[in-house]
């Protein structure tokens, strides 16, 4: 069958790939674009470890076809350092010692980068709710909203 030729951008570069009309945005950074941060959990919308934004908006990538990136910005995990420089929410998660598997830290950086880009100033239970989408079935979520309340307090230079 023939691929679709889709152009977007990722983590601001333009990007162009061929892709089969049934796979999924989460199989193109992976398997097209060789994004690995981008994780694969449920493969069913439960987890959120494919987490990433598309125009802003935080999503499920295993839940999206990649073609329906055509001229869409992505944000991934691997755009979220600055060269050597952390994100402050990386820096907070290995400060806070917030950092899991690598199957479900991917996600959870990403939609708490989100949620802080919506709300600078979230409360405790606002950070919970954030992140309820992303699940880890190994360990509580305590430290993590320390980081991520920590990393808003840093941002917003309180
Ligand atoms: S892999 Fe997409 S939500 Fe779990
Ligand atoms: S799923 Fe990642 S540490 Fe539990």
């Amino acid at each position: 069958m023939a691929k679709n030729r889709v152009t977007a951008k990722v983590n601001g570069d333009s990007v162009e790939f061929l892709c089969e009309t049934g796979q999924t945005l989460l199989e193109v950074l992976r398997d097209e674009l060789h994004l690995t941060g981008t994780k694969e959990g449920c493969g069913t919308g439960d987890c959120g470890a494919c987490s990433v934004t598309v125009d802003g908006r935080l999503t499920c990538s295993c839940l999206m076809l990649g073609v329906e990136a055509e001229g869409k910005s992505i944000q991934t995990i691997e755009g979220m350092a600055t060269g050597e420089k952390l994100h402050p929410l990386q820096q907070k998660f290995l400060e806070h010692a917030a950092l899991q598997c690598g199957v479900c830290t991917p996600g959870m950086l990403v939609a708490a980068k989100s949620l802080l880009e919506r709300n600078p100033n979230p409360t405790e239970e606002e950070v919970r709710y954030g992140l309820a989408g992303n699940l880890c079935r190994c360990t509580g979520y305590h430290k993590i909203v320390e980081a991520v309340l920590d990393a808003a307090r840093e941002m917003r230079g309180a």
